[in-house]
């Protein structure tokens, strides 16, 4: 600990400025953690060095001095310029602890900077260590509590936010006895550092008949309009008569109102259809060939005109086939992700293979699974689910169907026990009922000026500058919001968390 400087006049509670000693000006730096030592009513203070400014009494920019006609007195009088600041007021430290302030400290008081943690014995509490304060070096544990007031990670791209995602989930498994799910979009920032059995592949999840439909309408968009609304109950049918087994043949010969009362007199809801598609998967039954020859039957049935049904068949036969043949890797069931969690305690699920629409419906799938076993026990779960690149899920629009469950989890989730970590480069994208349901922040570089007023908008900087962001370096995180035990946005400097091995 080195003292660096005195506390002038005008102090207050939540500031105080600081007169830098000439030769301490070196170790003063921005956000650096000082100590203020009142001796006159025998009290220390913590607080963070903050608009560290440099003067000269002889010259300012707005008066004329002789240096414009004689540039070499600038090196004459060059010890005259003398360093001030301010001191964001942490609080004060009584019995080892932070207390909130009740008087602001005396003007003269010495000022000490904090080199090392072993300055300073502060208790802050048990919580999850994610990173050490920048340049003192003090551990700022993640108080529990927030993780079920939900967590943002916000930074533009190789700020370190998947890395410091990465950290967090580490400490969870380590010091609490949450459950996680991610789900990581790319497929390379969370999938490689864990064993087989704790990742899914999304491709192995089997999806609602809607979302297999409208993904294979996709894939042949040129004639989507046409055929979209036969697709679904082609697949049904299709399964229908899959399940009926020996009689398979029989189901590809009859006529349209055969089809129809088949249809009609099967008993179908959503867990038959969602087992349907689990064994047709199962048994490697979706074939390309006999789904476009049944996709013609039906579309008759279904009063289908012209050319329509012969397109259908075609189509699903040229374009549709390697879609098709993926069907047939799903071999789990939803639930059977969750009851993977609470065996495994973490799951990752890797979304890069397959398409937009598909991740966000297995994100809404796996929320609305969690959210019946709520609904069913009435207990808090304590499950944390990790949503990285999380504006392709928690938008306003063009998000559907995750973006609903995402706000509910971040609306109603805290007294459940169901947390959420969001990481993203653009806040501006979350749905306001996800933004006004986030409590602790991490941030570092953003990407435009417009997400920096949006984070301004639901969390408070203190005084924190977009300036002050852009110079941040990788690993750098301001650490802020209801986790943060001092209550006020601390720079830190995320752990070292390592490729995978
Ligand atoms: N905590 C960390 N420990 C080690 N390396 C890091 C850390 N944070 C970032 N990095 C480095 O920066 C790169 C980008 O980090 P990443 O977390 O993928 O950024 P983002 O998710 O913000 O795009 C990583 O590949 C790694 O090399
Ligand atoms: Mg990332």
């Amino acid at each position: 600990m080195r003292e660096i400087g005195v506390v002038t006049s005008n102090a207050r509670i939540s500031s105080a400025p600081i007169l830098i000693y000439k030769d301490a000006e070196h170790l003063a730096k921005e956000e650096s953690l000082v100590i203020i030592k009142d001796a006159k009513f025998i009290k220390t203070y913590l607080g963070v060095l903050r608009w560290l400014s440099k003067y000269d009494p002889l010259l300012t920019h707005t008066q004329r001095a002789a240096i414009i006609e004689r540039p070499e007195l600038a090196e004459e009088s060059i010890d005259l310029p003398f360093e001030a600041s301010f001191i964001k007021i942490l609080g004060e430290v009584v019995n080892g602890r932070l207390k909130p302030p009740t008087s602001p400290p005396t003007p003269r008081s010495k000022v000490c900077i904090i080199e090392s943690s072993k300055d300073l014995q502060l208790d802050l509490g048990y919580g999850l260590e994610i990173g050490v304060h920048k340049y003192s070096g003090l551990t700022i544990p993640l108080n529990l509590e927030a993780l079920r007031y939900h967590i943002a990670v916000v930074g533009t791209t190789g700020t370190g936010k998947s890395r410091l995602v990465k950290a967090l989930i580490d400490e969870v498994i380590d010091k609490t006895n949450w459950k996680i799910v991610v789900f990581d979009h790319t497929g390379m920032d969370y999938v490689r550092y864990y064993s087989s059995e704790k990742i899914v592949d999304a491709e192995e999840i089997a999806i609602d008949i809607d979302t297999i439909s409208q993904g294979l309408a996709n894939v042949m968009s040129s004639i989507r309009e046409l055929i979209e609304n036969y697709l679904p109950i082609t697949l049904l049918y299709y399964m229908l008569c899959i399940d009926a087994k020996k009689d398979f043949k029989r189901c590809l010969n009859q006529n349209d109102e055969q089809i129809l009362n088949f249809l009609n007199s099967s008993t179908i809801d959503i867990d038959r259809v969602e087992e349907l598609i689990l064994n047709t998967s199962k048994n490697s039954l979706w074939n390309a060939d006999n789904i476009a020859y049944i996709a013609r039957l039906v579309s008759i049935a279904l009063g289908a005109r012209g050319a329509t049904p012969e397109k259908l068949s075609l189509y699903i036969k040229i374009y549709g086939r390697r879609y098709i043949d993926r069907l047939n890797r799903a071999r789990y069931r939803v639930a059977d992700i969750i009851d993977m969690v609470y065996r495994n305690r973490i799951v990752v699920i890797d979304l890069s293979i397959v398409e937009t629409e598909v991740r966000r419906v297995i994100v809404k799938g796996v929320l609305s699974k969690i959210w019946e076993i709520v609904e069913k026990t009435r207990k808090p779960q304590n499950i944390l689910v990790v949503i990285d690149e999380a504006h392709n899920y928690a938008c306003d629009r063009g998000c559907y169907p995750s973006n609903t469950m995402i706000e509910k989890t971040l609306r109603e989730g805290r007294k459940w026990g169901i947390g959420t970590i969001l990481a993203s480069q653009r806040v501006v994208d979350f749905s306001p009922d996800v933004r006004n349901n986030i409590n602790t922040v991490f941030f570092s570089r953003l990407q435009t000026p417009y997400d920096f007023q949006q984070l301004q908008n639901f969390i408070d900087l203190a005084g924190i500058g977009t300036e002050t962001l852009s110079l941040l370096e990788t690993r750098e995180f301001f650490f802020a919001g209801l986790g943060n035990p001092l209550k006020y946005p601390m720079l830190i400097q995320v752990k070292i968390v390592g490729e995978p091995p």
